[in-house]
């Protein structure tokens, strides 16, 4: 193969530049048509000591056409290195181009039409994506088409350029697992952009939602954490990591290359010290598990043993309330201690009560500011409902509530995680709301009563509040003896957990 070698100066090459289009190409051709041309041109780069060397083929009357650019540094092993990568391609495409010719002479031979385009079209061009004394980092870009809209990829390379060693992509990350954590954001950014654009197509809700999967399955065999999926990673100047992903790799054709950016400080539990230095990227804050709950200790409120005594804990929800006062003398004349489960709204109109319960000997725990189902709040709600509640009765008493006890005893894991008090259900409930003859609710809070249990009440309800009279000498008469939550309790307790009995 003879070349007619021209030599041209060609300043306007910036090593920023992607892609020549042909047209582009032709321009920097001798216009002649019949005769294979190499151009070879070497011009500097805005970075100090890297210039662009260019070979520009054009063969078979320019149905063939090649660009291939490459960097030029100050380091011999680093040149050697990209000749071999860039002559890889120029071989490619010595070899493709004939092998096209040969079919275009077949063609032309059957049917006597002469092409009017390139058959073969290889294109490599590159970017220097970072660069300092010690590092250079240069991400190619190839094109190359023989019909159709051709393939485009991305790959990535890093120099140390005192040494001249190629620095693997792998080297930048700590470990292996960088591949899974960058197919995992990916994938979570790719799948996003998907269904954007699906938002945008118009169509059936089945055609939108076959889109959606089959480039979701698209996404999915593209991402798969290999090191082939993820040659195209290229660290910029900014500090971004961008991934370039091949023409079809996660999505059709007409998407081309498809990238991603990531900021280096989001992935810098990925990177080593040394890259993390380079891009002024503080360490990583090692994530700490979230801590185990320390045990509470119980507030003992009397000296009863539970273990050795038989014992009971009245509570009583949804007050204060008008009936409250009364329920104080008759656990005073009985000498009978118990603990009010109090809503916040209702502490602020009775703040006297409250300090009537605490100077009676009994506890005080949280039901909430207004008796919501916290399983339907969101975290922070959760946490107004109890905080408010609780800063009210501290406000009035001096004494933060020790326990929770939720509306309808109804939790769920976004309520345990708010919680930074036990939950406090209940072993016995008469159901003293719907309001049961008076007999009937004394049987009910008292027969179902073994030791170590709570028997849930209400101090809204004035037959609940009658009742206790007799509940109490019901069950004193078996020989229980009234105590606290706390003295129920009595072991370490944990924030978040559920408690129904001793
Ligand atoms: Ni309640």
């Amino acid at each position: 193969m003879k070349y007619v070698i021209a030599a041209v100066a060609l300043a306007a090459i910036s090593a920023s530049v992607w892609f020549f289009s042909t047209d582009q190409m032709r321009t920097m051709m001798p216009a002649d048509t019949t005769t294979n041309i190499e151009v070879v041109a070497t011009t500097t780069s805005k970075y100090d000591n890297i210039n662009v060397k260019t070979i520009e083929r054009r063969e078979h009357e320019g149905r063939s056409l090649m660009s291939v650019a490459y960097p030029v540094t100050e380091n011999d092993a680093i040149n050697q290195s990209l000749e071999i990568v860039s002559n890889d391609f120029i071989s490619e495409f010595e070899q493709v181009a004939a092998e096209q010719e040969d079919l275009y002479q077949d063609y032309l031979a059957e049917t006597g039409t002469v092409a009017n385009s390139a058959v073969a079209n290889f294109i490599q061009h590159f970017d220097v994506s970072f660069a300092n004394d010690t590092y250079v980092a240069i991400a190619f870009d190839r094109y190359q088409n023989t019909g159709g809209t051709g393939q485009s990829t991305v790959f990535a390379k890093i120099y140390n350029r005192a040494t001249g060693d190629e620095i693997p992509l792998r080297d930048l990350f700590t470990d292996e697992s960088y591949l899974q954590k960058l197919s995992d954001m990916a994938r979570t950014t790719l799948i996003k952009r998907v269904e954007s654009t699906a938002q945008t197509l118009d169509g059936s809700p089945t055609a939108i939602a076959e889109f959606i999967e089959r480039n979701t399955e698209l996404i999915t065999a593209g991402t798969e954490p290999t090191p082939d999926n993820f040659d195209g990673l290229v660290i910029g100047e900014d500090g971004t990591l961008t991934i370039y992903f091949d023409k079809y790799q996660v999505g059709p054709g007409s998407d081309g290359i498809v990238s991603i950016e990531i900021p280096l400080a989001d992935i810098a539990e990925l990177l080593t010290p040394e890259v993390r230095e380079i891009f002024s990227i503080a360490a990583p804050v090692a994530v700490q598990p979230p801590p185990t709950p320390a045990p509470i200790q119980p507030q003992v409120t009397s000296d009863v043993d539970c273990d050795i005594a038989k014992c009971v804990a009245l509570t009583f929800d949804d007050g204060p309330s008008v009936y409250t006062a009364t329920l104080l003398d008759t656990l005073a004349t009985y000498n009978v201690p118990a603990t009010f489960f109090v809503l916040g709204k209702s502490a602020k109109i009775q703040p006297n009560t409250i300090a009537d319960i605490v100077a009676g000997g009994h506890e005080l725990g949280n039901h909430t500011w207004d008796h919501k189902d916290l399983r339907t709040l969101s975290g922070e709600d959760i946490d107004a409902q109890l905080r408010r509640t609780d800063d009210l009765i501290d406000s009035i008493v001096g004494v933060r509530p020790q326990y929770l006890r939720p509306p309808y005893g109804a939790i769920n894991d976004t309520v345990r995680a708010h919680v930074d008090v036990p939950i406090v259900l209940w072993t016995v409930d008469p159901e003293d709301w719907k309001r049961p003859p008076h007999a009937e609710l004394i049987r009910r809070m008292t027969q179902p009563v073994q030791s170590g249990y709570i028997i849930l009440a209400h101090d809204i309800h004035q037959p609940t509040v009658a009742a206790v009279p007799e509940v109490i000498a019901a069950l004193q008469a078996a020989g229980y003896t009234f105590v606290t939550v706390s003295d129920i309790l009595r072991q370490p307790t944990v924030a978040g957990q559920t408690y129904r009995q001793r």
